[in-house]
């Protein structure tokens, strides 16, 4: 079984395991390159490019996960809920949803296997040249952070419409979050039949919400979540249950599901551990650690390690996504590095 696997069931590992959010992207000269040629849209449809684009930075750095190259955004198509991703200001929502009837006209149910059929030929293709040693990732956007951007109709610094519809309407609140539930635990599922080994949920805006809004709005979506996905289902898949910016949140999303808590930087790795209890990490190292010279590079990365302390349980990567202006140098000089300082 490979490291990251090991380290998702807190198991004894050789190296932490380590790999990268938004591995796969612009910071890549090679993705760059391609970018000339096709849009986003195109790259993720096309399975052989998607596979390829998966692989390359596995290929290039020696990561211990590879995770599935797509978009959060891609239910939404099969949801009814149209979407594009423009050149400069990210993905667009045609039509927000703002009322009782655009919520009623979502749908109830997706068939993954079918409307996101592209994803799956993609999970077969990547899964046929991987080593056992590198695990495949599978992911989805987690409902909140989902039905913020459909409600925002793009990306939101506030999110006051998404606040508005769910403190003024519970009910409608509530249906939109379990359609976007139960089409998640659709698409998962799905992804993991396709052949991945791991998943991650992310709730990356989830952090504009106080505990009491998360337990009340949030969190009851987000256990059927995690139950829904692991039911009946013939391997145990490990869970990664990811947030950022809302360090109060850990102890309810840990409590909601998942058998690893992704963190961001903002907290420290050592105290969040010991309150979540028995539970993998993964995180934590700052991004813009990557802007550093590589002796400091190295001693940032040393930081979040001596945080872990060799715990069982560990996955090392960025508090939050790599940003396209990263140095793939540097990329291969961290990976290279958790890998040396942490062997056993
Ligand atoms: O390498 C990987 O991590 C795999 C693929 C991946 C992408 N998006 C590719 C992508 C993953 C896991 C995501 C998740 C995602 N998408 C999230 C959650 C992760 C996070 O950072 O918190 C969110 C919020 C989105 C929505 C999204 N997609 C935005 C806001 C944007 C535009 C902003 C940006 O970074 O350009 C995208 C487009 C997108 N998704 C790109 C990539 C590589 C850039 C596309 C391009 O122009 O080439």
């Amino acid at each position: 079984m490979s490291q990251f696997l090991r380290a998702c069931r807190r198991e004894p590992v050789e190296h932490t395991p380590i790999w990268v959010m938004r591995q796969a992207g612009r910071y890549q000269p090679q993705y760059r390159e391609l970018r000339k040629k096709l849009s986003f849209i195109e790259m993720v449809s096309q399975p052989e490019i998607a596979a390829q684009v998966t692989l390359s930075p596995i290929e290039q750095f020696g990561m211990d996960g590879a995770i599935l190259f797509a978009d959060i955004l891609l239910i939404l198509e099969p949801l009814g809920v149209g979407f594009e991703f423009t050149k400069n200001d990210g993905p667009r929502i045609a039509e927000p949803i703002r009322s009782a009837a655009a919520i009623d006209a979502i749908a109830e149910r997706i068939d993954a296997q079918e409307s996101l059929g592209y994803v799956m030929e993609t999970i077969k293709l990547v899964r046929r040249e991987l080593s056992e040693e590198t695990a495949l990732i599978g992911f989805a956007g987690a409902p909140f952070t989902l039905a913020s951007y459909m409600i925002e109709g793009g990306g939101s610094k506030d999110y006051l419409q998404a606040k508005k519809l769910m403190f003024s309407d519970k009910g409608a609140w509530d249906v939109l979050m379990t359609k976007v539930t139960d089409a998640t635990i659709d698409y998962l599922r799905a992804q993991v039949s396709a052949g991945v080994q791991a998943l991650q949920v992310f709730d990356s805006w989830v952090g504009a919400l106080s505990p009491d809004d998360y337990r009340t709005y949030i969190q009851p979506h987000m256990r059927r979540l995690f139950t829904g996905v692991k039911a009946d289902l013939e391997a145990d898949i490990p869970m990664i249950h990811f947030g950022t910016g809302g360090p109060m949140l850990y102890p309810l999303m840990r409590e909601a599901g998942g058998d690893v808590i992704g963190i961001d930087w903002r907290v420290d790795l050592r105290d969040t551990w010991e309150a979540l209890g028995d539970v993998g990490i993964m995180g934590n190292l700052d991004p813009g650690s990557l802007l550093t010279p590589p002796d400091t590079l190295r001693q940032r990365a040393q930081q979040v390690l001596d945080k872990a302390a060799g715990r069982n349980g560990h996955i090392f990567n960025l508090g939050h996504g790599i940003f396209p202006t990263a140095d793939p140098d540097q990329v291969k000089v961290l990976v290279d590095y958790v890998h040396e300082a942490s062997a056993r």
